[in-house]
């Protein structure tokens, strides 16, 4: 049987951890040749040398110049660029009054205008590709509000947003859709955890909250984000597609 993406190729995100690990092993299982973003450098050339046809290119996703350099590398390496899977996040913790400037910006600068650099330095390149798209993954923060969440609900808003806009400019060559997560067991999860009035519980407490009873898994989205950029989901775009074991209609 032929894989599902043959001859594409992706640069995911937040590769080095959760879900971005995840997505990475399935869209190589299925055939993707990848370039792989992160800061960490031991966990990104691991995850290389893990994979088949994989290259780890370091830097912030914060810094134009490193989005267009991923961009260059995808296509100095593999020749093209078809997929991109947004993954890199940051939480920003604090209420409007104590939130720091500072991290005010970089929050909204990793979790959205991360991904307009990214996009920017891409679209012209998977313009080219038969078969283009691009999984943004944001978060059920998009439409629920969480104690000490402001920059992260505010910019996880805006990325959904974002990718509306951007599925209208460049249908029909370009897929462009949303994966809005629930609870996931990752670190980013129970760093989480501190935001909330009851820390000890609150990973507990969210998992208690869905409707299945349990938290996501990076495989659970890796699975949702390889339909999404896959030719199985070629009808599908401009949605925001929640995946939280329910926690949104409990
Ligand atoms: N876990 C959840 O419950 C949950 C729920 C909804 C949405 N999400 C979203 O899912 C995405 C993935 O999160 P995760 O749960 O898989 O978290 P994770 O395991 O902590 O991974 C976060 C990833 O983002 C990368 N990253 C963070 N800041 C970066 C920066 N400035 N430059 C480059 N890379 C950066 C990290 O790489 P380095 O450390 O190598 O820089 C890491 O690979 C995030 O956008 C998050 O908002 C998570």
């Amino acid at each position: 049987m032929s894989k599902k993406l043959e001859n594409k190729v992706c640069i995911i995100t937040g590769a080095t951890s959760g879900m971005g690990k995840a997505i990475a092993e399935s869209f190589s299982n299925e055939g993707a040749k990848l370039i792989l973003s992160g800061r960490n450098v031991e966990r990104g050339n691991a995850l290389a040398e893990q994979l088949q046809h994989a290259v780890f290119v370091a830097g912030d996703v914060s810094e134009p110049g490193y989005n267009e350099k991923l961009v260059q590398s995808a296509i100095e390496n593999f020749g093209q660029l078809d997929l991109l899977s947004l993954n890199a996040g940051m939480l920003g913790l604090g209420n409007v009054v104590d939130l720091p400037e500072t991290l005010w910006h970089k929050t909204l600068n990793v979790n959205l205008s991360a991904i307009f650099y990214l996009c920017k330095n891409a679209i012209p390149f998977i313009q080219k590709s038969k078969g283009g798209a691009i999984v943004i993954n944001t978060s059920i923060a998009a439409f629920k509000s969480f104690p000490n969440h402001p920059a992260y609900c505010a910019s996880k808003a805006a990325a959904a947003a974002l990718m509306k806009q951007m599925a209208v400019e460049y249908a029909p060559n370009i897929r462009i859709n949303a994966i809005c997560p629930g609870p996931v067991d990752t670190p980013f999860l129970w760093d989480s955890a501190k935001a909330f009035e009851n820390p000890d519980s609150a990973v507990e407490d969210a998992k208690k909250a869905t409707l299945m009873q349990r938290l996501g898994t990076p495989e659970d989205i890796a699975k949702l984000s390889l339909f999404l950029v896959s030719e199985d989901a070629s009808w599908i775009t401009g949605t925001a597609i929640t995946i939280d074991g329910g926690i949104l209609n409990s």
